[in-house]
C-alpha cells in the first residue's frame, strides 16, 4: 500500500516553542445549517505566515478544547485564513463553541501545518467526503493557477452540504454525487477509470479512506499514488484502542522526572494529564497527530491511523492519545 503521509508535523516539544496567533473572526458565513465557514484575519493586522495547499491550524477554544481544521481558501489570499465547521451535536462540543463564534471574536490558532502536502503529478484526483472537501479546496485553487490536469469528485449527505463545492475555483470539474438522491459515488469504478500517473488526495469518512487507502498498491504500479487524510478514526482504530489482554506499563517523562504506571483500561494521555501536564490533543482517537510524542527508550505498540508504517517501524514517535508500551515494557518520552 502507498499511502503517503509526508512531511510530518512537529512533535510535542517542537510544538512548544510555537508561537500562536490571535485572530479575528472577520466574517462567518453559514454555509449549510451543519456547516459554517469563518474567516479569520489577524488581530492588529500583523502578516499572516504563508501556507500550502492541505495545511491546517489547530484553534484553542475557551475551557482548553482544542480542534484542528484545515485551511480551505485560496492559498494565494494572504489576508486571511479560512476554515469551515461541521457542527457535530453528538461531539465533545468542540464545533459547538465554533459555531457559537460571531463576527469579531477572537481566537488563538497555532501557525499552519502540513501534513498533507499536494505533490508534483500529472494529473491529480480530489476525492471528498462531505466537510473532507476542505483541505482540497485549496488544492484546487493551487491547480487550477497551474494549468495541472485535475478532477474533483464530492460525496455528500444532501444538496445542502453540497453548498461547500461553491468554494472551489470555477475552472474546477467537479462532479458531485448525493447519496440522499440515490447517487453515490462508485469507488471501484473510479479507481479502474484513472488515468495512468494520477495522484489521489482523499478526504472524508473512514469507510471512503479505508478503500481508498487500499488503491495504493495498484495505483503506485500506474505510476500513481495515494494520499488520504482522515477526520475520524477507521473502525480498525477505534476497536483497537483497548483490546483484551493489554496490561499495565510504566511511562517515565523525562522533563519532569515523573513515571506512572498507565492501567490497561487507561492511556498514556490520561496519565499525563493527572500529573497536571499540558498535552496538546485534538481527535484524542489517534489519527490527527497532534499527540505526537517524541520516544526516548522502550518500544511502543502503536494503535493509530496517523503514522507511516517506516515511522511505526523506527520507534521514533507515538501518539500517546491511543498508543501504548510494547510486550507491558518501560518507555520513557520526551514529555
Ligand atoms: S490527539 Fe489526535 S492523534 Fe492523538
Amino acid at each position: 500500500m502507498t499511502m503517503e503521509l509526508l512531511d510530518r508535523m512537529t512533535t510535542e516539544a517542537e510544538r512548544a516553542a510555537q508561537p500562536s496567533l490571535t485572530m479575528v473572526v472577520s466574517r462567518r458565513a453559514q454555509i449549510s445549517p451543519r456547516i459554517v465557514a469563518l474567516d479569520l484575519v489577524p488581530d492588529g493586522g500583523a502578516t499572516l505566515p504563508a501556507w500550502e495547499p492541505g495545511a491546517h491550524i489547530v484553534v484553542h477554544l475557551p475551557g482548553g478544547l482544542e480542534r484542528q481544521y484545515s485551511l480551505c481558501g485560496d492559498p494565494d489570499d494572504i489576508g486571511s485564513y479560512r476554515i469551515a465547521i461541521l457542527r457535530e451535536d453528538d461531539g465533545r462540543g468542540g464545533s459547538i463553541a465554533m459555531h457559537a463564534l460571531a463576527e469579531g471574536d477572537t481566537v488563538d490558532v497555532t501557525l499552519p501545518r502540513n501534513t498533507f502536502p499536494l505533490e508534483d503529478s500529472e494529473s491529480s484526483l480530489l476525492l471528498a467526503g462531505g466537510i473532507g472537501i476542505t483541505p482540497l479546496i485549496p488544492m484546487a485553487w493551487r491547480l487550477a493557477r497551474e494549468g495541472t490536469d485535475f478532477r474533483v469528485v464530492f460525496a455528500v449527505r444532501d444538496a445542502e452540504d453540497a453548498r461547500l463545492a461553491r468554494m472551489l475555483p470555477s475552472q474546477a470539474e467537479v462532479d458531485i454525487r448525493i447519496s440522499g438522491e440515490g447517487n453515490r459515488v462508485d469507488l471501484p469504478a473510479l479507481v479502474k477509470e484513472l488515468p495512468a500517473n494520477t495522484a489521489v488526495y482523499a478526504c472524508g469518512p473512514s469507510r471512503m479512506l479505508d478503500e481508498v487507502a487500499s488503491w495504493g498498491f495498484e495505483l503506485q504500479r500506474r505510476g500513481g499514488a495515494v494520499h488520504v487524510e482522515r477526520f475520524e478514526a477507521s473502525a480498525e482504530t477505534l476497536a483497537g484502542i483497548h483490546v483484551a489482554g493489554d496490561t499495565e506499563f510504566r511511562v517515565t517523562f523525562s522533563r519532569s522526572g515523573d513515571t506512572v504506571t498507565v492501567g490497561a483500561t487507561e492511556t498514556i494521555m490520561e496519565c499525563a494529564r493527572k500529573l497536571g501536564k499540558i498535552v496538546e490533543s485534538s481527535c484524542e482517537e489517534g489519527y490527527c497527530g497532534t499527540c505526537e510524542t517524541d520516544v526516548i527508550s522502550g518500544t511502543p505498540d502503536h494503535r493509530d491511523d496517523f503514522l507511516s508504517d517506516d515511522e511505526r517501524a523506527s520507534g521514533e514517535t507515538m501518539m500517546i492519545c491511543v498508543s501504548r508500551a510494547a510486550g507491558g515494557g518501560d518507555l520513557v518520552l520526551d514529555l
